[in-house]
C-alpha cells in the first residue's frame, strides 16, 4: 500500500492546494504588482501530469484538494481537471478518496461555471471579496467589477453550492467594512474569512502600510458581536467563532499574530510542477522533471524527500522596509 504522508515533524499531510494557473484577471494590491510577468506556458504542467500527481497524493492519503491561483477558473481547461478530480470525491476505492474537491476564487467568472464545478462534484468554494463597495473594490483589485463578483457569488449559491468569503484585513482601506461584510455574509448565509496580509513577493507598496492585526479586529468585533468558539474544523489554517447575531461565522487566518504551523497539514503543487512544502519558505522538489523521467515511482520518492524537509514553520513579519519572506507571489503556490 502506499505509504502515508508524515513530515519530518510528524505532521500528517492530508490538504494539497494546487495552484492551476499563476495568472488571474485582476491585481489585487496585497497580492500582485501592477506589472507582473507570468510563468512562461510552456513550463507549465500538463492538465493529465496535473490530474495524475493529484491522483497520487490521494492515494497517499490526502482527502481534501483546493484548486487555486492565480485565479484558476482563468485556465482553459481548468473545468477538465475539476471534472477529473471529482471523480474521487466521496469515492470509497481502497484508499478512501476525496472528502473535499474546492475552490477558490475572485469570483469574476463564477456565472459562467458555478453549475459545471456543482455538477463537478464541488461542494463549497470560497470567493475573494475584499469590498463591496465599487469603487473600493476597483481600487484594491485594480480591475475588478464588484457587480460581476455579487453576480457570480449569487450564481454559485443558486447552483447549490456552500460559498464562504474571504477577506484580507487592509488599514485604511476595507477596515471599517469588516463588521458590515460580517452582517451581509450572514445575512446571506455565507461564513467570513478574514486574512492578515503576508509578506511574499514584491508588490508596490510597503505592506506594513496596510498590515491589520486580527487581534486588534477581534476585539472590536467583540464588542459588537457575541462570538463563541466553534469546534469546527475545515482542515484549513482557519480558526472559526459563531457569531450569534447572524447565525453565520467567523475565520480568522492569523499566520502573524497567531502562527498555526504546528498543525500544518498541507502542501502546494505549483502550476509548474514544483511541490512547495511551506508556504514561506523556498523548500520545493520538481515533480514535473520527476513525473517526466520516472513516472509516479519517482514522484513518490520526490515527495518523500520534500516531507524529509519541510520547514517547521514560517517566519512572516511586515515591518516596515523588510523584504518579503519570498520573492515569489502568492499566486505562484497557491497560497
Ligand atoms: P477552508 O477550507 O474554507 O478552511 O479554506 P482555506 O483557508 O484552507 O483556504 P483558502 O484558499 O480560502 O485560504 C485562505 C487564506 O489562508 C489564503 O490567504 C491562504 O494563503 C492562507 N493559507 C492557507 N494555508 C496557509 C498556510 O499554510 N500558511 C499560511 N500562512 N497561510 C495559509
Ligand atoms: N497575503 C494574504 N492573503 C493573500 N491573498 C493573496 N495574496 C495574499 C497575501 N500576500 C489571498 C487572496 C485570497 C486567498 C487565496 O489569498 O485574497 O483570498
Ligand atoms: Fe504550514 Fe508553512 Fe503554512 Fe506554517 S507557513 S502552516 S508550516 S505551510
Amino acid at each position: 500500500d502506499a505509504p502515508a504522508l508524515i513530515d519530518r515533524h510528524g505532521r500528517t499531510i492530508r490538504y494539497l492546494r494546487v495552484s492551476v494557473t499563476d495568472r488571474c484577471d485582476l491585481r489585487c494590491r496585497y497580492c500582485m504588482a501592477e506589472k507582473m510577468s507570468f510563468l512562461p506556458r510552456s513550463e507549465l504542467l500538463a492538465l493529465e501530469e496535473i490530474a495524475l500527481i493529484a491522483e497520487r497524493f490521494i492515494a497517499r492519503g490526502v482527502t481534501k484538494i483546493r484548486l487555486t491561483g492565480g485565479e484558476p477558473l482563468v485556465r482553459r481547461d481548468a473545468m477538465d481537471l475539476v471534472r477529473r478530480l471529482g471523480r474521487h470525491v466521496g469515492a470509497q476505492g481502497k484508499n478512501g478518496g476525496l472528502n473535499e474537491l474546492t475552490l477558490t476564487t475572485n469570483g469574476t467568472r463564477l456565472t459562467e461555471y458555478a453549475g459545471a464545478l456543482a455538477d463537478a462534484g464541488v461542494r463549497r468554494i470560497n470567493v475573494s471579496l475584499d469590498s463591496r463597495d465599487p469603487e473600493l473594490f476597483r481600487h484594491i483589485t485594480r480591475h475588478g467589477d464588484v457587480a460581476q463578483v455579487l453576480e457570480g457569488i449569487d450564481a454559485a449559491q443558486a447552483a447549490g453550492l456552500t460559498v464562504k468569503i474571504n477577506m484580507v484585513a487592509l488599514k485604511g482601506l476595507n477596515d471599517a467594512e469588516i463588521a458590515p461584510m460580517l452582517e451581509w455574509a450572514g445575512a446571506n448565509g455565507m461564513d467570513l474569512t478574514l486574512i492578515e496580509t503576508m509578506p511574499l513577493g514584491s508588490i508596490d507598496e510597503d505592506r506594513a502600510d496596510r498590515f491589520v492585526p486580527l487581534t486588534q479586529v477581534f476585539d472590536d468585533l467583540s464588542s459588537r458581536f457575541t462570538l463563541s468558539r466553534d469546534a469546527h474544523q475545515s482542515g484549513g489554517p482557519a480558526r472559526y467563532w459563531r457569531v450569534a447575531e447572524t447565525g453565520g461565522r467567523l475565520g480568522l487566518i492569523s499566520p502573524l499574530t497567531g502562527n498555526f504551523c504546528d498543525t500544518c497539514n498541507r502542501v502546494r503543487l505549483t502550476t509548474e510542477g514544483k511541490l512547495f512544502t511551506c508556504l514561506g519558505h523556498e523548500d520545493q522538489v520538481d515533480l514535473k522533471a520527476a513525473i517526466r523521467a520516472g513516472g509516479l515511482d519517482a514522484v513518490d520518492a520526490a515527495i518523500d524527500e520534500a516531507l524529509a524537509a519541510k520547514p517547521a514553520r514560517h517566519d512572516f513579519n511586515v515591518e516596515r522596509g523588510a523584504a518579503p519572506a519570498v520573492g515569489r507571489h502568492m499566486s505562484v503556490t497557491g497560497g
